[in-house]
């Protein structure tokens, strides 16, 4: 396998799969990270906002109030991905403006993700839906949130609603983004919303999640839906030494970050190891749960951003300890594009059921909080976006099905509990004057975009 490349234009090398005219190009968001508009349209409140009221829980007190102002800038902003010549865009819909707390339908807040999906068929531009990133309604919670199985139930009614008025105009759904975080961040290290700290909880949430995404998968299925999956985060391990103790920690890591949600989704049944992490700790599963969640989806959606380096740390624990010398983000991420190869390729051989892959998140933070003359410059971002894309092509070439590849993110926007100060986008965001200025990965992207239909 060729080396990963070092260039700083963004171009798959000649003949790779990526140049194919049907791979699909595009960039991502989410609701509460840019929509802002928290108060209007009969939005209710989630758990975020009740999360970012909680002295201490988010860099500076920040929160999703204003964010990119996106519920009153969207045309703009949808504009701008057309701009770019992107094929698709990854948003999510959010559940608290859309479904009213007594279950039935908010009219103002169909009305603004139509308006939306319509800019976007304007422009030709392919619709990629999550339905929860992480917004759960805070009277959900107040019934107990994730922990209480009926909110599984919830969110199908959410997506029947969602899916009969918008589903003509969507490409792919997502039920639910990034399960590990929700769960684990969630309800086991509770340094995300709602801020719950014990393993049992992180266990039970889990289920409930992946419950919640079967049950889901068949209420849009019932309406027709085009494609349904699942996104996932992926951590690529290394064990930190050969020891037997080491790599056993990285196993479990890998079981943690990993498996805990690809083996029930395409294997049906949950990792043996996490029963070696967590001993005695089980979910509460019910007949028929695991074949739920396991029905076949149509894409999966995998979220990559680095790799972690582990050590074992006691009994059963393990560590990240990470690397000397590696190249970081400002996040203290690892770039490590080779990462993402390997992954793609270890799933293809664990499991026999991966359904075509999209890479729905890639990307990376970086101090560029600097505009000028209209140009930001973040060449960090542009060669890691080249570096990933060039892994993909690997993994596509080694015999992975992999379909689009969405950079993480269109705008710089409310990094959950990092708030403002990391800046994901491709596109630079002035909070004080809520102008979008292009950065230069955006333009490589632009540029990418037109050299590719040239070649098509
Ligand atoms: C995962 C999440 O889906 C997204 O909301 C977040 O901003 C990025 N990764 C970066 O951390």
């Amino acid at each position: 396998m060729n080396d990963l490349s070092n260039d700083d234009v963004l171009s798959p090398p000649p003949g790779s799969p990526l140049w194919l005219p049907d791979f699909l190009f595009g960039a991502g968001t989410a609701a509460y990270q840019i929509e802002g508009g928290v108060a209007e349209g009969g939005r209710v409140p989630t758990i975020w906002d009740t999360f970012c009221a909680r002295p201490g829980a988010v860099r500076n007190g920040e929160s999703g109030v204003v964010a990119c102002d996106h519920y009153h800038r969207w045309q703009d902003d949808i504009d701008l991905v057309a701009s770019l010549g992107l094929d698709a865009y990854r948003l999510s819909v959010a559940w608290s403006r859309v479904m009213r707390p007594d279950g039935s339908p908010n009219a103002a807040g169909l009305d603004f993700y139509e308006r939306i999906l319509d800019r976007l068929a304007h422009h030709g531009i392919r619709a990629f839906v999550t339905l929860y990133h992480w917004d759960l309604p805070q009277h959900l919670q107040d019934r107990g949130g994730w922990l209480n199985r009926d909110t599984a139930s919830r969110l199908a009614d959410f997506a029947d609603v969602a899916s009969r008025r918008l589903g003509d105009r969507v490409a792919a759904w997502a039920t639910v983004n990034e399960p590990w975080c929700a769960a684990w961040l969630g309800h086991g290290s509770g340094v995300h919303a709602p801020g719950l700290a014990d393993v049992r909880y992180a266990v039970e949430a889990m289920h409930h999640l992946l419950l919640g995404h079967g049950l889901a998968t068949a209420a849009l299925r019932a309406n027709g839906a085009a494609q349904v999956g699942l996104v996932t985060n992926v951590t690529a391990v290394s064990a930190d030494s050969q020891s037997p103790e080491d790599r056993q920690a990285a196993r479990l890591a890998g079981a943690c970050w990993n498996h805990w949600v690809l083996d029930p989704l395409l294997l049906g049944t949950y990792p043996e190891a996490l029963q070696e992490l967590w001993p005695g700790v089980s979910p509460s599963v019910r007949d028929g749960d695991m074949a739920l969640i396991s029905t076949p989806m149509d894409y999966i959606g995998i979220n990559y951003y680095f790799r972690a380096n582990v050590r074992s740390d006691g009994a059963h624990g393990y560590a990240d300890k990470g690397l000397d010398r590696v190249e970081r983000t400002v996040m203290g991420w690892e770039v490590y594009p080779a990462g993402l190869r390997d992954l793609l390729i270890g799933f293809k051989g664990r499991y026999p059921a991966l359904p075509p892959v999209h890479i729905t998140e890639n990307g990376m933070a970086s101090d560029d909080d600097t505009v000028v003359d209209g140009r930001v410059d973040d060449a960090q971002r542009v060669r890691y976006l080249q570096r990933h894309l060039v892994a993909i092509g690997q993994a596509m070439r080694a015999g992975v099905d992999v379909r689009g590849y969405f950079a993480w993110s269109l705008l710089d926007n409310f990094e959950w509990v990092e708030g403002y100060a990391k800046r994901f986008g491709i596109v630079h965001v002035d909070y004080a004057t809520q102008q979008r200025t292009p950065k230069d990965s955006a333009l490589a992207l632009k540029a990418l975009m037109a050299a590719r239909r040239k070649v098509s």
